[in-house]
């Protein structure tokens, strides 16, 4: 089968109505390419590799793909008509869209070197939403269309961090997923069972692609997403924190476990990379926060935490 790509490199302003418009026109797998956020993950520690690592000299690119069928003439107008719309708005942005057919096993094929349907730890599956995937009773499914924010399944801490999920929700938890990104961790929680999960992100973009997988999954009601920076101004409790960030955003985060975190209720903290292991537990420990595990893949640590008695 053939499709149809479109790119629309646009200043970063425009990105997310972009995306909404590709959205709504239901167009298939739509990423976004933003030279500035991986620099900003890349300064923050992270290695991101498996981030495309091609994007437009400046601004972004967004992609989407629509299948060739008698509906792309009319699809490819519209979608020209809105990209246009968009930059009638905002006459400061500048914007281009491109079109190209391509082979399905060309995007297909590209998209799965990122994003497979992945069982993790023992019922846990991580399943691209345009993959067909028939679950045995017992495996748990979060579907996930990761176009728009960062949260795969593929990066070692969110793969630690799903997996000790799996391990610390027994069922009727409160949780919170701090810096939750496609919400991918959020959505898993749910699905083992918390009663009520909040995820948090500052960066709106993310909101709104962890709030689209959540009503994906059909969990709308039992997960909760806000904008937020770290836990400040949250006045909810809950059993469990789990939160993927980096070594300094944890260290700021030990800071404000309490009173949050309710008595016996344990962090997962994530995203640290295993040469500052030390330091961020020095801040835990300075905040009252006893190390109960801590778990290595590659270069990254992911701790459990819970109040000193
Ligand atoms: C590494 S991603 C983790 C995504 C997802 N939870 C996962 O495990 O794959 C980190 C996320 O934290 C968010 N973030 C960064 N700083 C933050 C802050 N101060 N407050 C809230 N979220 C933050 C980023 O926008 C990003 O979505």
């Amino acid at each position: 089968m053939q499709w149809s790509e479109i790119s629309v490199s646009i200043d970063r302003e425009g990105v997310e109505a972009v995306a909404n418009m590709f959205h709504e026109l239901g167009a298939g797998g739509v990423v976004i390419e933003d030279p500035e956020l991986i620099d900003s993950y890349r300064a923050g520690g992270w290695e991101y590799e498996d981030l495309p690592p091609v994007g437009p000299e400046r601004g972004v690119m967004v992609r989407a793909y629509l299948p060739v069928d008698s509906r792309l003439p009319a699809r490819l107008q519209e979608i020209r008509a809105r990209v246009d719309q968009i930059l009638a708005a905002l006459p400061h942005i500048e914007g281009k869209i491109e079109f190209r057919r391509v082979e399905e096993e060309d995007w297909a094929g590209a998209w799965k070197r990122y994003y497979q349907t992945t069982k993790l730890g023992k019922r846990l599956v991580i399943k691209p939403v345009w993959e067909e995937y028939s679950p045995s009773p017992e495996e748990v499914v979060v579907e996930i269309d990761p176009g728009m924010a960062f949260g795969t399944g593929t990066h070692p801490s969110t793969v630690m961090c799903l997996q000790l999920l799996e391990e610390y929700v027994g069922g009727g938890e409160r949780v919170i997923d701090v810096g939750t990104g496609s919400g991918i961790l959020a959505i898993a929680a749910a699905r083992l069972g918390a009663a009520a999960v909040i995820g948090i992100d500052c960066d709106p973009i993310a909101v709104k692609s962890a709030r689209s997988n959540v009503e994906l999954n059909g969990i709308a009601d039992r997960v909760s997403l806000r904008q937020g920076d770290l836990l400040a101004g949250v006045q909810d409790t809950a059993h469990l924190i789990v939160a993927n960030l980096t070594a300094d955003l944890i260290k700021v985060l030990a800071g404000q476990l309490d009173p949050i975190l309710l008595p016996g209720g344990q962090a997962i903290l994530a995203g640290i990379i295993t040469a500052r292991q030390a330091e961020v537990q020095d801040s835990l420990r300075e905040a009252g926060y006893v190390t109960c595990e801590a778990r290595t893949q590659d270069d990254w640590v992911t701790l459990v935490v819970q109040k000193e008695r």
